[in-house]
């Protein structure tokens, strides 16, 4: 049998990718009215020929937002606007998943019609947060009821039906680098002493009922699921992440989801987030399809795919850069260095104007 490689197609779910290479989520802020707009469509279909494209996260609800100019996907206006990204994307040929996001306790009230924010626990992040004023500090969150965990989980099932309704092929749900799921998970946020607190299980639980709704509301097969397990940004840590992620791994197995997309942000940093462990541990406990992510170029990708620790990559900031990364990794091709000063500006300027092979100042290469 040969070993497949960045180019092998793969079944996910209903949809076959051409490729194993997938486009990160990424928050670009250039949706300042919260609704998904042309500019975006151009961004997405720049980018079609990954083998998927999973969007920026997608606040479920008003007042899951967590940054300025951020897309939401829990009103009509923002499900038609999200409806130009889809079209445009699967016009070229592409496939595109929403990433669900509810930033929790990484947020500030000037960013939610003066509410407080919420989480598990009322434990505030030693973080900045950003507001349309710039960085401010963050307040400490409003520790959520069970009358209000209800509420959210319900969110999430209709955000994901929105998402079908404005033509996205699925949804993932985003559990990782600290947002609203991930400080129920890992025990530096989470005191809780109810049932979705203390022991592992009871911290996986609102990630399970999270997953079985919105399972119910689209599908298992067009739901996948995001986490970080090595990641401290937004002040992250968890006193035995090994137990608590292999955990969660072996409890959402059941659900026979589209697939678990891990993040090994962190692991550059061992022992920020919690003590450091074997990624391969996913990949014996994990029974579906695995993506793995963060810091690989396409040796080290094809690498991953031949030790079997993972069936797909997905590439993050050089996807900003490279519109075309899968005819540069096809073709050994250089690949454009990204400008981190525009990732989160707004407008056209490093969003759109990346240069293409067949397009651009970078032809020496040829
Ligand atoms: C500009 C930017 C925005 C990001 N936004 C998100 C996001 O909305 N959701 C998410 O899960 N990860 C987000 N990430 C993390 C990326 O998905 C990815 O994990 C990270 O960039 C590491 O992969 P890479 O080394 O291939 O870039 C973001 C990263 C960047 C650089």
């Amino acid at each position: 049998m040969t070993m497949p490689d960045l180019f092998t197609p793969l079944k996910i779910g209903r949809l076959t990718l051409p490729n194993r290479i997938v486009m990160a989520p990424m928050t670009r802020n250039r949706a300042p009215e919260t609704i998904a707009n042309a500019l975006m469509a151009e961004y997405y279909a720049q980018r079609a020929s990954a083998g998927l494209i999973i969007s920026e996260g997608s606040q479920i609800s008003p007042t899951a937002v967590g940054y300025p100019a951020t897309p939401g996907i829990h009103s009509p206006e923002q499900i038609a606007g999200w409806r130009l990204v889809t079209d445009a994307v699967h016009a070229k040929g592409g496939r595109i998943f929403l990433q669900l996001w509810h930033c929790g306790r990484i947020s500030h009230p000037d960013l939610i019609a003066g509410a407080q924010p919420v989480s598990s626990s009322a434990v505030k992040p030693q973080t900045k947060v950003i507001t349309w004023q710039g960085p401010k500090d963050a307040v400490t969150p409003h520790a959520l009821s069970r009358e209000e965990i209800a509420t959210i989980v319900a969110d999430y099932a209709q955000a994901a039906k929105n998402a079908l309704a404005a033509g996205f092929d699925g949804v993932e749900i985003h559990a990782a680098n600290g947002y609203l799921i991930d400080q129920f998970l890992r025990d530096g946020v989470n005191r809780r002493n109810d049932e979705y607190g203390g022991s592992v299980a009871n911290r996986c639980r609102f990630l399970l009922q999270v997953t079985q709704a919105v399972v119910d509301a689209v599908g298992a097969d067009r739901v996948g699921v995001r986490l970080s397990p090595w990641q401290p940004f937004n002040d992250m840590a968890d006193s035995n992440p090994q137990a608590l992620f292999c955990h969660a791994v072996e409890a959402l197995n059941p659900f026979g989801l589209a697939y678990l997309h891990i993040t090994e942000m962190g692991r550059e940093n061992p022992g920020a987030a919690g003590p450091d462990f074997d990624p391969m541990e996913f990949r014996r406990r994990w029974k579906g399809l695995l993506i793995t992510n963060a810091g690989y170029a396409k040796a080290r990708a094809q690498a991953a795919l031949a030790s079997g620790l993972a069936d797909a990559i997905a590439f993050g900031v050089p996807f900003i850069a490279n519109p075309d990364l899968v005819e540069r990794f096809r073709g050994n091709h250089p690949l454009n260095a990204a400008d981190p000063r525009t990732f989160y500006t707004g407008g056209a300027r490093g969003y759109l104007d990346y240069p293409t092979l067949n397009h651009g100042e970078d032809r020496a290469d040829r």
